[in-house]
């Protein structure tokens, strides 16, 4: 895989001028990312109604600049590129090419957002940004732990203990994760009818910024035996989704016509329905 800088010079929080954003958005989410904040965007914005033609969407992100990434200041769909670039010059499956390509595209979201959702492109901590568990307590393995305390439900019992609303195991599939991109690509593509994408690659799209499980190890008190195999195969996507960030441009256009036959054979040839 072609990695663009030193590994440690990812993900930190820290340093830099463009930090105070980034820290800003994950405060906003905190705060606001309730379990009654999570059941309310999932019934306003899934409602499969935005027919949109797959590269159309892809294009729209030239317009989005992801807040919460430290790492790059490119608009999004440069992201995506480089992702599926680095996994096909792995010789990774077709399919792994394709989520690469798509991963992030629920940030389309930004579209037909508002701020008060925060799911607009000034006002994102609804769409972008790791995610945690709604209903339990939030691990200190979340950036920025000192905002936990600012989620109302923190300071509610039916959601402020390890368990909070959970039997032990159920398993992430059966958890309510804060509101953001990841969730909503997976539920547009569970909804289209034409889709072939392999579960690994649902699983890649659904749980990619779940770092608090995937990376800081929380969640043990929910997580399955299923959840294991889940995480491998996160891992071995999420290299490609962090250490491919550079300031190498691609054109959409120019690489489409590599794209567009993987994405005939998993998606099909219709709108994809947001
Ligand atoms: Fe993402
Ligand atoms: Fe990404």
């Amino acid at each position: 895989m072609a990695i663009s800088q030193e590994v440690d010079q990812f993900r930190n929080y820290d340093q830099g001028d463009a930090i105070a954003a980034v820290r800003e958005n994950y405060r906003k989410m905190r705060t606001n990312q309730t379990v009654e904040y999570v059941q309310r965007m999932r019934t306003k914005y899934l409602t499969y109604d935005r027919p949109m033609d797959l590269w159309d969407a892809m294009a729209s992100l030239n317009d989005l600049v992801d807040v919460s990434d430290p790492d790059l200041d490119l608009p999004n769909v440069q992201h995506l590129i480089q992702s599926a670039e680095a996994i096909r010059s792995d010789n990774r499956p077709d399919w792994m090419q394709l989520v690469g390509l798509i991963h992030d595209l629920g940030k389309v979201m930004y579209l037909w957002g508002s701020d008060e959702d925060g799911t607009s492109q000034n006002e994102q901590w609804g769409t972008v940004g790791d995610v945690f568990v709604v209903g339990c307590r939030l691990p200190d393995t979340c950036v920025y732990p000192e905002f936990n305390d600012l989620n109302a439900d923190m300071h509610d019992t039916r959601y402020n203990t390890e368990l909070g609303m959970y039997a032990p195991g159920c398993g992430i599939d059966n958890t309510l994760l804060a509101w953001g991109h990841d969730e909503y690509l997976f539920q547009v593509l569970s909804n289209h009818k034409t889709n072939l994408i392999p579960e690994e690659g649902m699983v890649m799209i659904r749980y990619h910024s779940f770092y608090p499980w995937h990376t800081g190890g929380s969640y043990q008190q929910l997580t399955s035996d299923r959840d294991d195999q889940y995480k491998e195969w996160i891992l071995d996507f999420n290299r490609y989704d962090l250490y491919t960030k550079s300031q190498k441009i691609f054109d959409l256009d120019e690489v489409r016509p590599y794209y567009e036959p993987i994405a005939k054979k998993y998606l099909g040839e219709g709108p994809i329905f947001f």
